[in-house]
């Protein structure tokens, strides 16, 4: 593998929705690097069975931990359960996420109110937390998980992409503040990837991945972890990715409108 650690000194890292797709991937390659690992996502056998994997590997001590991260408690739990394994986070990557589509006034409330705990609650506790512990440190990464869809507002992912809005936003403050101390923010930006984000019965992600129109998370995770190590600000991988990103910014707001209102896949009955 190309990719080197930046720092012989930084020795344990925390991912967050490690048990698949981007997380999985992003876990691995830190595996890989040798880093001590503390794996944090939902269900509690998925995770040990990423955490196991890894360790097996590529030899490296994991630490599972099934832990609901959308809930307001959750910070401060998962950083208690660092200290209490006796642990100094030196790469904290807050990735936990999930997508639901379609419009805001018609969403599952109780799943509105976990994305925003999950996408922005719980990600901005953590940076605080674990990131006043890097800057006593005067050492330590933070990779946050954003999206392209922060670039842009779309219709249908009112809740999704706002919340990775902020996120991106977030990423750039805490960058500025914590570069004196010698700790590094990027913020990650994914476009389409082939993972359990998405329901394979609604899009067809594996015939997405082998058409190119999906990247695979494993390139992904490669691209966000390079960027991390170099000290970059945002990350958005791939060219197709950083080609739609620039369309989705320069096409005309009454064009989106218009989109909008031809969408057979939002309702329309209101008209
Ligand atoms: N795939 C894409 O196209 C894409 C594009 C841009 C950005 N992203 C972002 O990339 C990140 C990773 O997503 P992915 O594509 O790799 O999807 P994924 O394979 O579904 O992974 C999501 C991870 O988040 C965990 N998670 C979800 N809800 C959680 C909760 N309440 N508490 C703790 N962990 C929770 C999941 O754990 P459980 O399985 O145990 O619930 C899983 O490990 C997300 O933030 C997503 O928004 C993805």
């Amino acid at each position: 593998m190309s990719l080197r650690r930046a720092d012989d000194e930084l020795a344990v890292a925390l991912v967050t929705g490690a048990c698949s797709g981007i997380g999985r991937a992003i876990a691995d390659r830190l595996g890989a690097l040798g880093y001590t690992l503390v794996l944090a996502s939902n269900r509690a056998a998925p995770i040990e069975e990423a955490a196991r994997a890894i360790a097996d590997r590529h030899g490296v001590a994991t630490h599972p931990i099934a832990i609901d991260l959308a809930r307001p408690e959750a910070a401060a739990e998962l950083h208690a359960a660092v200290a209490e394994r006796g642990l100094a986070v030196d790469i904290l990557v807050n990735n936990a996420g999930f997508f639901f589509f379609g419009e805001a006034v018609d969403a599952d409330l109780a799943s509105a109110g976990r994305m925003l705990q999950l996408h922005v609650v719980t990600p901005s506790l953590l940076c605080a937390r674990f990131g006043r512990d890097m800057r006593a440190r005067r050492r330590g990464h933070v990779l946050i998980v954003s999206s392209i869809s922060a670039w842009r507002d779309f219709p249908g992912i009112g809740f999704y992409g706002s919340s990775k809005k902020y996120l991106r936003g977030f990423a750039r403050s805490l960058r500025s503040e914590l570069c004196v101390y010698g700790v590094n923010v990027t913020c990650l930006a994914p476009g389409a990837t082939a993972t359990a984000l998405y329901d394979p019965d609604v899009v067809p992600v594996e015939l997405a991945r082998r058409l190119g129109v999906m990247m695979d998370p494993e390139r992904v995770a490669e691209a966000g972890l390079r960027a991390m190590f170099a000290g970059e600000a945002e990350c958005v991988p791939g060219a197709l990715t950083r080609a739609m990103t620039l369309a989705a910014v320069l096409t005309p707001q009454p064009v989106i409108d218009l989109l909008r209102r031809r969408a057979p896949w939002l309702r329309s009955d209101g008209r």
